[in-house]
This record gives structure tokens, C-alpha cells and sequence, in this order.
């Protein structure tokens, strides 16, 4: 595994969570905390990253992730490109790391990558200048590291800081979800009292993965008296179509309902990474009702980017 440390300890890469141990993360959570604000207040800034370009480099889609990489690092002062990759030099047969050289040369202080290719993001990071930094915005089935943080910031919020006593469930294509890969650093990593996988046997994780997860096939054994319900979307595009479950019948089985979600405690919180399904892991009744946190993980997510941005790049900033 890559290394993601600088030689005094400190991270100059994020491309996965797993190797970070509770003080840190929950330095990360501190701080991203800092920079989080009421929707309609003008959102915290500073120029902290001043005078540090960054790219972004999504070869997959994504809405939330990019867009909140991009203010994060715009509200700290940084610039920031976004490049279309997979339309210019990737399409023209220029590998991602000739890409990434050229940009080198052009500046460019740090790279946020999302890729479906297992392995792309930290062979970049192998490969960059003393002085670049990497980051993980998505990679393959295997991790989502900013993603997993803000998580862990939104379960912070609304159930406090002493995991311990926290029945976290994780439900539907727990196999395929970086998002549960990242979930389950972050939880174990802070020290969760209990972890639950809720999936059908075809989307569970291989027995060697996860394993201080408690597996569970239908909701209603795992939700049973849960304080966090966080449902997860059928990744199609990481499935053969002929293992594509029909998505009525996964309603009727696996979907959030009203229901269901009573078998959680009454004050359960509710999570999706999105984008959502309606109709398929959950339903419009709950996905927009009262336990429902989605949209505060979206607003959590551009405060845990600049925290990692700003804690990462300020150690170079300062010696530089
Ligand atoms: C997720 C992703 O791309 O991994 N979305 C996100 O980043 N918020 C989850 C998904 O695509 O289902």
C-alpha cells in the first residue's frame, strides 16, 4: 500500500482512511466543524490556500463530490481547474500521468482524482513531485475518503462524539459501495459500538472484508433498535446487467420505508450518499422526512474538503 505520509508523519496524500488513527480524525472532524454554517449565512472563507493551484480530474461522473472539492478550495483562497479528462488529452491517448506531468509544469500544487480503475489514484500519488499532494474523490469500489468523513461529521451532529454507544447499519450494495468501504474505516476508526451490514446475499462483501461488521439479510432483523440508518444505491455500473436486481422487488425487500424504519430507534437518523433511487432503496416518505440528514451531508461535505485540503497542504505551504 502507498504511503501517504511525508517523512515527519504528517499526510500530504488522502487516498484512503484506513492508517488513520482516532486523534487524527477526529482533528479532521474539528476542524471541518469550524467551517460548517446555516444554510442562508454567508459561508466561511479565507485565504489559507492563496497562491495554490489544484486540479480536478474526474474520469467518472459525479455532481456533489466536484462541485464541493471546487468551493472548498475556492473558499480557501486556492484556484482550482476542472478537467474535462476523459474528452481531451485521456481521449487522445495521453495516459493519466502525462496529463498530470504537463500540469506539474504548469504549477499545479495538488490533484483530487476520481477514477473507476482500481489503483489509478495511488499510482498518481506514487508518481507526482515531492511537493504535490493526491486526493481520493472516489476509487473504484475501494474507497471514498472525504466522503466517509463527512459521514462520520453528520453522525457527530446529530448523535454526539462517543461512537461507543452508537448501532450504526449500513444497508444494500454494501459489495460494490466505496462509500461503505470508507464508512467502515471511519466508524471502527472511531471506535463505533456496533456496525451492522444489511444486504441480500448477492450485494454483501466477500467474508474476509469488513470483518468487524455484524451481518445481517433482511432490514428487519438489521434495523432492529439502530441509532443510524444509512442506505446505499444498486452501483448498476459496477454489475454485470444480468446481476441487476429488479428493482421492484428490492423495494419490496430492502427499500426504506416509514415502516421499516420504525424498527430503528424513534430518534434513528436517516443517511444516502446519494444520487437516490426513489422507489428503489428508499422512499420518498422518508428519504425527505423528519429523520432524514441527507442534506446536511451534503452541506458537511464542502467543510470536511476544506479541512482536508487546508490540513494537508498547509505542512508544504509553511516550509515553502
Ligand atoms: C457516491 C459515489 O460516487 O461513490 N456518491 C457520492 O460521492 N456522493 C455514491 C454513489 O454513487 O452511489
Amino acid at each position: 500500500m502507498l504511503n501517504q505520509r511525508r517523512a515527519d508523519g504528517t499526510l500530504r496524500h488522502l487516498i484512503t482512511l484506513e492508517g488513520l488513527n482516532r486523534v487524527e480524525l477526529d482533528a479532521l472532524l474539528d476542524h471541518a466543524q469550524h467551517y460548517v454554517c446555516a444554510l442562508g449565512a454567508r459561508p466561511p472563507m479565507n485565504r489559507a490556500l492563496a497562491g495554490v493551484t489544484l486540479g480536478n480530474l474526474f474520469t467518472e461522473p459525479s455532481t456533489r463530490t466536484r462541485v464541493s472539492f471546487e468551493l472548498a478550495a475556492r473558499r480557501l483562497g486556492a484556484e482550482v481547474i476542472n478537467l474535462e479528462v476523459q474528452l481531451s488529452s485521456r481521449a487522445k491517448g495521453e495516459t493519466m500521468l502525462d496529463t498530470i506531468h504537463t500540469l506539474e509544469s504548469l504549477h499545479f500544487d495538488g490533484f483530487i482524482i476520481r477514477d473507476s480503475q482500481p489503483g489509478v489514484v495511488a499510482h498518481v500519488a506514487a508518481n507526482v513531485a515531492p511537493h504535490v499532494s493526491v486526493f481520493s474523490a472516489g476509487e473504484a469500489h475501494l474507497s471514498h475518503p472525504t466522503q466517509g468523513l463527512l459521514d462520520a461529521l453528520t453522525v457527530r451532529q446529530h448523535k454526539g462524539s462517543r461512537f461507543g454507544s452508537l448501532s450504526i447499519a449500513i444497508v444494500g450494495d454494501i459489495k460494490h459501495s466505496r462509500v461503505a468501504r470508507s464508512a467502515y474505516e471511519v466508524f471502527t476508526g472511531l471506535g463505533v459500538g456496533e456496525l451492522r451490514l444489511v444486504a441480500p446475499p448477492a450485494l454483501m462483501p466477500a467474508s474476509g472484508e469488513f470483518p468487524a461488521g455484524l451481518r445481517f439479510s433482511t432490514p428487519e432483523q438489521g434495523l432492529a433498535g439502530v441509532d443510524v440508518v444509512m442506505m446505499l444505491r444498486i452501483q448498476k455500473e459496477r454489475m454485470a446487467q444480468a446481476d441487476i436486481p429488479d428493482g421492484e422487488e428490492y423495494f419490496a425487500r430492502y427499500g426504506l420505508t416509514l415502516q421499516r424504519l420504525r424498527l430503528a430507534k424513534p430518534d434513528a437518523i436517516v443517511m444516502h450518499p446519494q444520487p437516490m433511487n426513489r422507489g428503489v432503496e428508499i422512499d420518498s416518505a422518508v428519504a425527505d422526512g423528519a429523520q432524514s440528514v441527507i442534506r446536511d451531508q451534503v452541506r458537511n461535505g464542502v467543510a470536511v474538503r476544506m479541512a482536508v485540503l487546508e490540513s494537508l497542504l498547509r505542512p508544504r505551504l509553511g516550509r515553502a
